[in-house]
């Protein structure tokens, strides 16, 4: 089995059965964004429990990719601080914007994406829920200065 062929099975698994899937009662934080490329959309909510992101679910209304993103980042992100999960984004969106096939260890996670990253169309649909993230954080903003 080869590396894509892994990649696009974790992929297609978090498509079918997206991680963190929902909306979350009275949450600290929430976002909707939509990709202007095709329409589709994505909404988030957060719980906080002070710097930390005690849960988070998503629902989106996008292509597989998109709900993949939204799935992986889900499970990437609860129990980190909101600060963390922004520069995880942040990396993650230089890895998308470089050539450079090494990846840090924080968006290791997110590899099975960078090998996506020439179909320059799809870039929108990986980073969805990211900007999702960035706009919640935005709200908080305390908790996110670097
Ligand atoms: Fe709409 Fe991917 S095609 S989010």
């Amino acid at each position: 089995m080869t590396k894509d062929t892994i990649y696009r099975d974790i992929l297609l698994e978090h498509a079918r059965h997206p991680k963190n899937s929902g909306r979350l009662k009275n949450p600290e934080l929430s976002a909707t964004v939509k990709n202007p490329l095709c329409g589709d959309e994505l909404e988030m909510t957060l719980a906080l429990s002070g710097e930390l992101i005690k849960d988070c679910r998503t629902i989106v209304r996008g292509c597989s990719i998109c709900q993949a993103s939204a799935s992986i980042m889900s499970e990437m992100i609860i129990k980190k601080s909101l600060k963390e999960a922004i520069k995880t984004g942040r990396l993650f969106d230089e890895n998308l914007r470089e050539d450079n096939e090494d990846v840090s260890e924080m968006v290791e996670p997110l590899r099975p994406f960078l090998v996506l990253k020439s179909h320059r169309s799809r870039i929108k649909c990986m980073k969805l829920a990211w900007d999702a993230l960035e706009k919640c954080a935005h709200q908080d903003k305390s908790k996110t200065q670097t």
